[in-house]
């Protein structure tokens, strides 16, 4: 086996997900990555990478890594204590990602503010917003989806969650367009501090919001609802509010927009599917996996880091090596799915791993699918003739997923 793979070209030859051929049709790649085996270090991102389903459903259980930025080898110093902003305080000081024990707590206690109740709540605030989308849209021959619906989506959907009001929208607009950049390993230093500077301001905002909101709770409101839990619970404390905020908007903003875009695109290349796609908010459910499933728009993974010198499957990992796990290599692995290529709505996840698994789980599962069968569904009842205006073309510039420069459609309305 060992001598095989001497004899294999190196796999950065055959597997890298910033070629245009990567773009273009991920597939033949991603198998041949997944066929070197469990365990493979790819030079370019200096990363161990996770091919298998079973090892990495592991790692997402017992957490034998870290899932902090600042453990990775390559993250800027961890600033002392004394020279914390507000930045620093929300991901370091109270971090949702640093400590399991508090994440752990973290997720427990918090878990009433993601119940059903609320998310219809949110739900209820977030349909009139879509609804107006759609309205001001009209009725155009043609137009570009990611431009006029997809790309207000996570503003929408964010703002709407926490509460925030409008008058602050102006204000919170920019963070939410670049507060994951404060910790991408692919973009220069000086975009990092510019993105640090927004969520400084951002959380001066939320404090505002969170004073507010303690005068005049709201019921079923999600704030309101972690305030009470932030009441109720030692431990948990407004950095620890504010820090979950931040990660809704990290975790919940560039995600929905490529699962916009990619549903729309997925159904539309496969208009037998859409009326069972959208059957129910749970038909959509299994359809948002399958939809995923087929377009395999991941490029990166999800990125742990060695807290230690520590052996992990075999390999001697050195403190603060990146490991990422990428379970989309498995996507049109024929051992996984039977006719991958085939795109079927009520084919079976067992298990669905779209969101994550174990302590990690997606905290915003059910309202991204939500608000995607919400978005979906009224594009469909607005245009039921639509299709695509020709085959959309890829960005290249994207570093984590496979997007669209354009998406657009045709409405063909009479
Ligand atoms: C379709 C869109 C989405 C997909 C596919 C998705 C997927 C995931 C996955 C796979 C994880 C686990 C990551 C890991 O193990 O490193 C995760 C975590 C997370 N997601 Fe999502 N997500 C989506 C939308 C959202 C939205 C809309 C929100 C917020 C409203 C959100 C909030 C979070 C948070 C806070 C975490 C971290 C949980 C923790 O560390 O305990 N996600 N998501």
């Amino acid at each position: 086996m060992a001598e095989a793979a001497a004899t294999l070209p190196p796999i950065e030859e055959l597997f890298n997900p910033h070629s245009r051929e990567y773009m273009n049709d991920p597939v033949p790649q991603c198998l041949e990555l997944a066929r070197r085996g469990p365990i493979v270090w790819y030079e370019p991102w200096q990363a161990w990478i996770v091919t298998r389903m079973p090892d990495i459903m592991a790692c997402w259980k017992t957490e034998p890594l870290s899932s902090d930025f600042y453990d990775w080898e390559f993250a800027p110093a961890r600033p002392p204590e004394d020279e914390w902003s507000n930045f620093e305080r929300a991901m370091i000081g109270h971090s949702l990602l640093a400590d399991h024990d508090h994440h752990r707590l973290v997720r427990r206690v918090t878990a009433p503010a993601f119940s059903r109740n609320v998310v219809d709540a949110i739900q209820r605030k977030i349909e009139p917003d879509v609804k107006r989308l759609f309205d001001e849209l009209g009725t155009p021959d043609s137009f570009d989806y990611i431009e006029e619906i997809a790309s207000k989506i996570p503003f929408i959907s964010i703002t709407r969650m926490v509460g925030i009001p409008e008058k602050y929208w102006p204000d919170i607009k920019q963070v939410i367009l670049t507060f994951t950049e404060t910790w991408n390993p692919t973009i220069s230093d000086e975009q990092r501090e510019s993105a640090r500077q927004d969520s400084n301001r951002a959380i001066d905002i939320l404090k505002e919001v969170i004073a507010e909101r303690r005068q005049a709770p709201v019921q079923d409101d999600f704030l309101s609802t972690l305030l009470k839990i932030e009441a109720e619970n030692e431990g948990f404390e407004e950095g620890d509010v504010i820090t979950l905020i931040l990660a809704l908007i990290g975790a919940g903003a560039d995600t929905t927009l490529v699962a916009q875009q990619w549903s729309v695109y997925a159904l539309l290349k496969n208009p037998d599917q859409i009326q069972k796609a959208l059957a129910s908010p749970d038909a959509f459910s299994n359809a948002f996996s399958e939809i995923n499933r087929w377009g395999v728009s991941s490029k990166m993974g999800f990125a742990r880091y060695a807290p230690r010198d520590m052996e992990f499957m075999g390999q001697q990992l050195r403190k603060g090596v990146m490991v990422l796990m990428m379970p989309h290599l498995k996507d049109h692995d024929p051992e996984y799915y039977a006719n991958p290529e085939t795109m079927d709505v009520e084919r079976v996840f067992d298990p669905d791993v779209m969101f994550g698994y174990g302590p990690r789980y997606c905290i915003g599962a059910a309202l991204a699918k939500r608000q995607l069968y919400l978005t979906i569904s009224e594009l469909f009842k607005r245009f039921p003739n639509i299709t695509l205006d020709g085959e959309p073309e890829r960005d290249e510039n994207d570093h984590n997923a496979i997007v669209f420069k354009r998406l657009q459609l045709k409405t063909n309305v009479a």
